[in-house]
């Protein structure tokens, strides 16, 4: 059995598996070679060869468990049609968000425009440095693409005054989402993808009162379609407030943190495996603040089922060798 179904399927707490989120990306020269020659990052992800070649990076420098896939979450409103294009110390940038064209997008347009992503995955599964090792398919939340594809850039801080002004916009686009992601999903499973985790790295900016409608219905409706295809699903609902309550609610097989999490206290609250948590900045300390750091997260989880990871992604500042550094000390705790 692969390492994350030991922890998540069979809630082993002999073994600390780890993956890194965001392992396959800037802080690497190696990509850092491939991005220069490829200014379009869309067309970086379509690229199956080179993708596959970035998801790869990672697992030939690094003792890690998992390869996650080079992609974006903004990949599902490319492939209904919205613009998307990332600037250089902006981030990502959306055009106009058309709901009357994004109704006549079908299933067989959407996976015309993003198929090389599955292709990607099908490469990167069956390569020999992925041999007993997992290959994580992923998707942004309902709630997070909703973020993106109406605010039509990354939100900062808090949302604009008028984002729920156009109720009858943000129900269906929500459905759209919903709908579209499932195909996302099982076109990622059917290549090679044996894990499945959802970010919702926007979590956080939702009051409490909308939390049902926006975040654990989607959600839930989700992660019981991963569940009956039967592939272990990880959410990672960053910065909410009450982990306890999501999980209760939206029953994931794996829950992430993010590092504003007290690894003690979702010790004591939540019975479901448990991933993530180490602040990404520790990186960017000394191996010593590493070793204390990273051991304190190895220590609180050591009999729970638990895979080590970052509580957010890995920062472009990040020294490779540190990142060796963390995956060492995993691995010979
Ligand atoms: O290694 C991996 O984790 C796999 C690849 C991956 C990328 N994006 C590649 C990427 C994954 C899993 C994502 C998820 C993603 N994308 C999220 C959820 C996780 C999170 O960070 O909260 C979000 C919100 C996005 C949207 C997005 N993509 C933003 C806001 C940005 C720009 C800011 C940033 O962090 O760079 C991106 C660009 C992006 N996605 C890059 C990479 C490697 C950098 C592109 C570059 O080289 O300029």
């Amino acid at each position: 059995m692969k390492p994350l179904n030991r922890v998540i399927v069979n809630k082993d707490a002999s073994i600390q598996p780890i993956w890194i989120m965001r392992q396959a990306g800037r802080y690497l020269p190696e990509f850092r070679d491939i991005r220069k020659k490829n200014p379009n990052f869309i067309n970086l992800c379509l690229n199956e060869d080179l993708a596959s070649e970035i998801s790869l990076q990672p697992l030939k420098r690094f003792d890690l468990d998992a390869a996650i896939i080079f992609s974006d979450i903004l990949m599902l409103p490319f492939g209904l049609g919205q613009k998307v294009e990332f600037e250089k110390n902006f981030g990502p940038k959306l055009g106009k968000l058309n709901l009357d064209e994004i109704e006549k997008i079908t299933e067989i347009d959407f996976v015309e425009k993003i198929h090389p992503v599955y292709n990607a995955i099908k490469k990167v599964s069956s390569d020999l440095n992925l041999k007993n090792k997992n290959t994580i398919g992923f998707v942004g939340a309902p709630w997070t693409l909703l973020v993106y594809m109406i605010n039509q850039q990354s939100p900062k801080k808090k949302l604009r005054e008028d984002f729920f002004k156009d109720k009858f916009l943000i129900k269906r686009i929500l459905q759209i989402i919903e709908k579209f992601l499932k195909v996302h999903i099982k076109n990622q499973i059917d290549s090679g993808a044996d894990v499945i985790q959802i970010f919702d790295s926007w979590a956080g900016l939702l009051e409490e009162k909308n939390l049902p409608n926006y975040i654990y219905a989607p959600t839930l409706n989700l992660v019981d379609y991963v569940k009956s295809l039967n592939i272990p699903v990880i959410c990672f609902p960053r910065e909410i407030k009450n982990y306890k309550e999501f999980c209760d609610i939206v029953k994931p097989d794996a829950v992430s943190i993010d590092y504003n999490v007290d690894p003690k206290k979702i010790l004591k609250d939540i019975k479901i495996p448990i991933q993530g948590g180490l602040d990404p900045k520790i990186l960017l300390t000394n191996k010593e603040t590493l070793t204390k750091e990273a051991s304190k997260y190895l220590d609180i989880f050591k009999d729970h089922p638990y895979i080590f990871n970052l509580g957010h992604g890995v920062l472009p500042e990040t020294d490779p060798n540190m990142f060796d550094y963390l995956v060492k000390t995993v691995k010979n705790y």
